[in-house]
């Protein structure tokens, strides 16, 4: 049995050279030992900071919103009609959601972005574009965009570092791609009567 496990472990061995090998020679590993360490400390950022509680699908369970896996990070999806709200009760509270993708307030309907790699999501911003994004509360980063609206925390994620917030980027985009335009920004009158 001894024999067969070592027999087993060289071969296994053998062919994790192997692969290795010849995924130097047709694809170089570009991540430098810094990234791999960056993507890791995003990682721990994202998940302590919360951003799957707005920014992830979610499905009711028995104890509450589950995150739907392969949804992880896409914001709401287009494809989710809107749910019908109380709009006497939405000009004094803020609702959300039940997954809390969408909510709404006096500032209108806000979607939570699609965060994951994806072209729909941040695949193309840089780095710069993502850290002004969350800095100076810029919807997509960019210099002439509107403000980010609530309930995106900008405001306290603004204060992580500049290496903290290039590992959050560094993070996102190592995750799996979800293809999702979200819906745009509702600006309240055009949905209240
Ligand atoms: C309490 C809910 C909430 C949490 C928590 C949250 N977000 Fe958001 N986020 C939103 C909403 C809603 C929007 C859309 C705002 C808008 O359209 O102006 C948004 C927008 C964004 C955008 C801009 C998307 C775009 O297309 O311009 C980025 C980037 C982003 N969030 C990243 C994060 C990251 C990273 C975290 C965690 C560190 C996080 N968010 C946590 C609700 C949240």
């Amino acid at each position: 049995m001894r024999k067969v496990f070592f027999g087993i472990m060289a071969v296994t061995g053998v062919m994790v050279a192997f692969f290795n090998e010849s995924c130097h020679e047709t694809a170089p590993v570009t991540i430098a030992d810094d990234s791999a360490k960056m993507i890791k400390r995003g990682e721990y950022l994202v998940l302590a900071i919360g951003c799957d509680d707005c920014h992830s699908p979610k499905k009711m369970g028995s104890h509450g919103p589950e995150i739907v896996p392969e949804l992880r990070f896409s914001g709401y999806p287009a494809s989710r009609p809107l749910a019908v709200w109380d709009t006497n009760t939405a000009k004094s509270w803020a609702l959300m959601s039940q997954d809390l993708t969408a909510c709404v307030g006096p500032w209108g309907v806000s979607f939570a972005g699609n965060i994951t790699s994806d072209a729909t999501g941040i695949g193309n911003w840089t780095e710069q574009q993502f850290i002004k994004c969350l800095r100076e509360g810029k919807w997509k980063g960019l210099d002439s965009a509107r403000p980010l609206l609530p309930p995106m925390p900008w405001q306290n994620l603004a204060k992580l570092t500049d290496e903290d917030l290039g590992s959050i980027y560094r993070y996102l985009r190592t995750t799996r791609p979800v293809q999702n335009t979200v819906p745009a920004w509702m600006p309240p009158g055009t949905f209240m009567k």
